[in-house]
């Protein structure tokens, strides 16, 4: 765990505009920084980031934060990985709060393991660019294979000597502990033995989600038909097979501006598209896919496309595995290659305007195409066809989303030429099955077909008066709300003529409890509910948090807030000057204090109020024919009088 304190000193040192700039072109605009939306394809800049706020937002997309979130969003960086990145760039030593000794422990042999891994991966680099046999062995085959010196290079892919020990001797020379050389699989011990893991292979490091190395392919070079072709990492403490995709450091931010997943089944496919051009692509490095491999890319897109090999065979085999995709309520289609070709080879073959209208044209949803091939299959053995029924409405059951559920069905009893009754009567047996079966393990999932789902980001599009005002207060408050200003109030007093007067007196409050106290007075409440639910957390926290900044609590309220927040922050550019003139609010670009700026919000937002209620009642007066009624008519003009008074007050202050 990283201290609170560090925590703390990694934001106040991290500047917004420095941290994307390392990703985003950014270009001076007035105050702030504009630049192309990172996170779709966009020809003119909709990205801000303000220095002064030190917040960005991506007006494309609605999203918004800070410089940790921007991490998190764009790198797919967890918390921790965000703040571990920054203390990097801005040489800032992390202090870690108490563990146990055995925390300690585990996390010290952890990073070890991935010293180690890191120290390989320049070490088989090395040997690929610089030793004469890495040159002519490895280096000569990654170029036969067509790669370039950039791809290798950005894939850091190395060569082992083809020497019993030359890697491990190496190692322990710079210090590296056995153990570790051992628990990552790079070393094999025996005994009083030591042998290289990877002896004469060329390297495929196998990277986390964050770019660390946790494990490697190699490939043998020579036909040797006794040795596998690849060996891999065995598992450890930082290499879970199951848990990492290939590729998924280089592709995670194509899949999710595409999104889309290729999934392939090599390392060679998936480099190969790369330097094609396509970067959406991961491979299961020739496992069967797991569902931890599946969250993985969930994280990123809720689509994919499955990239078979050109052999029919090998493609009845898998099918089965995707049905893991579509519980996850993914998108999943397919993609089959010429016969005899793989996504590697048709990718070299071809320019990337080829290969990508290659893969417009022939992925096909999953499950029709499932059922279209079964169907083929069994065409004329109505015993298999039974069974073929069964198989294709177990992958159909397996989709959470009723509705699709249903187009699925319909669809496939089109494909099969079956009705779709039989095929709903099976879905529902298969539902009815599965509903006993769940209820022995865990409680139903909760159908997501109808859940109406949570929008924080629904635009407000009625640009009004009172909307304005509301979302002035919530801006006032994020910047400055815990600022001690001067308020000129204006009380009524009787002069020496015996006439009422407004005399000005001067008050120091926190801004925050100014406006809370004024609201309060007058029972105002928020009409917008996202405005309301922020302001009741920021007065929270204002009132908690005597050192309260912008940037922290941004960092600490959750995405959909968090978004919305930097939308009112960075918006101002869309209700520009000449709005409030039109609307007859702020007659003055410049506010000469924040006090003035206060004093005058609230008071334009009583006026508004208090003409509402005019409004209203001259309404009811008129509906109900009754402008006999002394009441209504004592009330309006209580209100009226009340007006008059609110306005000297506005135009005293502006
Ligand atoms: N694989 C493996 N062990 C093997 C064979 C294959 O781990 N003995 C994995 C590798 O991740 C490999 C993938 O399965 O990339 C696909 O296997 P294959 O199609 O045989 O390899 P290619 O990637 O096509 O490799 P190459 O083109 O270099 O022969
Ligand atoms: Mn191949």
């Amino acid at each position: 765990m990283i201290s609170p304190s560090s925590i703390d000193q990694v934001f106040e040192t991290a500047r917004v505009e420095e941290v994307i700039g390392d990703f985003v072109q950014l270009k001076k605009a007035g105050s702030n920084f504009k630049g192309l939306s990172p996170f779709s394809d966009e020809r003119s800049p909709s990205f801000m980031v303000s220095p002064v706020k030190q917040i960005w937002k991506d007006f494309s997309t609605g999203k918004g934060g800070t410089a940790v979130s921007f991490l998190m969003e764009h790198e797919h960086f967890t918390y921790p990985e965000a703040i571990r990145y920054l203390a990097k760039k801005y040489n800032i030593e992390l202090e870690e709060t108490e563990q146990s000794d055995e925390q300690k422990e585990k996390a010290n042999e952890r990073e070890s393991l991935y010293l180690v891994s890191e120290f390989a991966n320049t070490y088989f680099q090395k040997v690929l660019h610089k030793t004469d046999q890495g040159r002519s062995i490895g280096l000569s085959y990654f170029k036969e294979r067509g790669f370039t010196e950039e791809t290798i290079k950005k894939f850091d892919l190395g060569y082992s000597l083809n020497e019993w020990q030359a890697f491990t001797d190496e190692a322990l020379k710079q210090g590296y502990n056995i153990d570790y050389l051992a628990k990552t699989g790079l070393t094999i011990v025996k005994e009083d033995k030591r042998f290289d893991r990877f002896k004469g292979r060329v390297m495929f490091p196998i990277k986390s989600m964050s770019g660390r190395v946790l494990g490697y392919g190699g490939r043998i070079l020579i036909a040797d038909k006794k040795a596998a072709k690849y060996v891999n990492s065995p598992e450890s403490d930082i290499y879970h097979k199951s848990k990492v995709l290939y590729g998924i450091y280089h592709a995670k931010q194509s899949i999710a501006k595409e999104d889309n997943c290729y999934l392939v089944e090599g390392y060679t496919d998936v480099i190969q598209f790369h330097q094609t051009g396509i970067h959406n692509v991961v491979s299961s490095s020739g496992t069967a896919l797991t569902s931890e491999q599946i969250r993985l890319i969930n994280r990123l897109t809720k689509n994919i496309t499955v990239l078979f090999d050109g052999d029919a065979a090998g493609m009845r085999a898998s099918l089965r595995g995707i049905d893991l995709i579509l519980e996850q309520g993914m998108n999943v289609k397919v993609c089959t290659f010429p016969e005899g070709e793989d996504p590697d080879s048709f990718a070299k073959q071809n320019t990337l305007e080829e290969l990508a209208l290659y893969l417009n044209e022939n992925a096909k949803d999953f499950i029709q195409f499932k059922a279209s091939i079964l169907f083929e299959d069994s065409k004329n053995d109505p015993i298999k066809k039974a069974e073929t029924v069964r198989d294709i409405v177990n992958s159909i059951a397996k989709i959470p989303d009723r509705i699709k559920k249903e187009i699925y069905i319909q669809e496939c009893a089109r494909i099969m030429d079956l009705s779709e009754e039989v095929l709903f009567s099976t879905l529902a047996q298969m539902d009815k099955k599965e509903a006993q079966d769940d209820h022995k393990k865990a409680p139903p999932e909760q159908q997501q077909a109808f859940n109406v789902i949570k929008n924080y980001q629904e635009p407000v599009q009625k640009v009004d008066v009172q909307y304005l005002l509301e979302r002035k207060i919530i801006e006032i408050l994020l910047l400055y709300g815990n600022k001690t200003e001067d308020f000129e109030d204006l009380v009524l007093k009787e002069n020496e003529k015996g006439e009422l007067i407004l005399e000005p007196i001067i008050q120091q409050a926190k801004v925050f409890e100014k406006i809370f106290l004024d609201l309060q007075e007058d029972e105002m409440q928020f009409t917008n509910a996202h405005f309301k639910t922020l302001y009741y957390t920021i007065i929270d926290r204002l009132n908690q948090d005597k050192n309260f900044e912008l940037k922290t609590f941004v960092n600490s309220v959750d995405q959909d807030m968090a978004n919305e927040i930097t939308t009112i922050l960075m918006d101002d550019e869309r209700y520009a000057l000449d709005d409030w003139n039109r609307m007859n609010i702020f007659p003055k670009q410049k506010m000469n204090s924040v006090g003035q700026l206060v004093s005058e919000t609230i008071l334009s937002l009583r006026c508004f109020l208090i003409d509402l209620k005019v409004k209203e009642f001259q309404q009811e007066t008129l509906l109900n024919k009754i402008d006999s009624n002394r009441n209504i008519l004592e009330e309006v003009k209580d209100y009226s009088s009340l007006k008059m008074l609110l306005s000297r007050k506005l135009n005293r202050v502006l």
